[in-house]
């Protein structure tokens, strides 16, 4: 009888440990495939979720943007492409500025703005296992 209690609890807390393990590999994340050798883990971001609570649903090229002739087109967005194909990965005099570059100005000039979402490294940079 003792025994059989015994790996009940086992059993049990065996499924809790592993659950919340699933459920902190699971926090959605930003696409970090374009980076060869990644120094950090993929940055916290749930896009649906995030854009409802920043108001930004409506307002799409606010990081969709489209240029030409590195002049902003309002109101057209490219939300087919990933940042990737327009910002290279080094800094190059004919193209836009660098991916790393571009990601955090864009994500960070806001939350310093408005005082609200993450600025530290760690924050957004989020360790998984634990
Ligand atoms: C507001 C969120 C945010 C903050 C704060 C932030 N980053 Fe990032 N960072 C991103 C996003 C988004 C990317 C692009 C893809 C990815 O790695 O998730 C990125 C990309 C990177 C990359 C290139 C990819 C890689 O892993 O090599 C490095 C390096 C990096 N960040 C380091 C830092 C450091 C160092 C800090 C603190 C000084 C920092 N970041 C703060 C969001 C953030
Ligand atoms: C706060 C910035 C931001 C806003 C606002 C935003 N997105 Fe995104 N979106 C991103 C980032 C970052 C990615 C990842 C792109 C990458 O890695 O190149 C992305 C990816 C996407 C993708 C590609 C998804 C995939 O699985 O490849 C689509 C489609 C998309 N967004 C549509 C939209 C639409 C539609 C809106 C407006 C309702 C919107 N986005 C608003 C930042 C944003
Ligand atoms: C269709 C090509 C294209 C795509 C896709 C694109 N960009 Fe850009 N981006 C540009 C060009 C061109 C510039 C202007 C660079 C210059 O003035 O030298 C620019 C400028 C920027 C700037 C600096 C100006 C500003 O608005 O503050 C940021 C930040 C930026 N992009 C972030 C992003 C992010 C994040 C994504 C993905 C969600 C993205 N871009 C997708 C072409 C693109
Ligand atoms: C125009 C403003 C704006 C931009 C651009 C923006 N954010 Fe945010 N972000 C916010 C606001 C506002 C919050 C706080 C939302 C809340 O909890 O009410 C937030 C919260 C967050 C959080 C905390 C978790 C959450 O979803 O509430 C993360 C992580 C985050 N942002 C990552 C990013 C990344 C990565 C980018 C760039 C791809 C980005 N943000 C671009 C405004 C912005």
């Amino acid at each position: 009888m003792k025994l059989k209690q015994c790996i009940f609890i086992m059993m049990i807390l065996l499924f809790v440990t592993a659950f919340s393990a699933y459920s902190k590999e699971d926090i959605p994340t930003a696409d970090n495939s374009a980076f060869k050798h990644p120094q950090r883990p993929a940055a916290v971001f749930d896009h649906d979720e995030h854009n409802e609570k920043a108001n930004l649903e409506d307002d799409c090229s606010y990081c969709h943007h489209v240029y030409e002739n590195k002049k902003l087109i309002k109101d057209e967005s490219s939300e087919g492409s990933s940042c990737s194909e327009c910002h290279p990965l080094k800094s190059s005099l004919k193209n836009a500025i660098p991916l790393r570059t571009a990601f955090h100005k864009r994500c960070k000039e806001c939350h310093f703005k408005s005082d609200k979402g993450p600025v530290l490294c760690g924050e957004c940079h989020v360790k998984k296992a634990r």
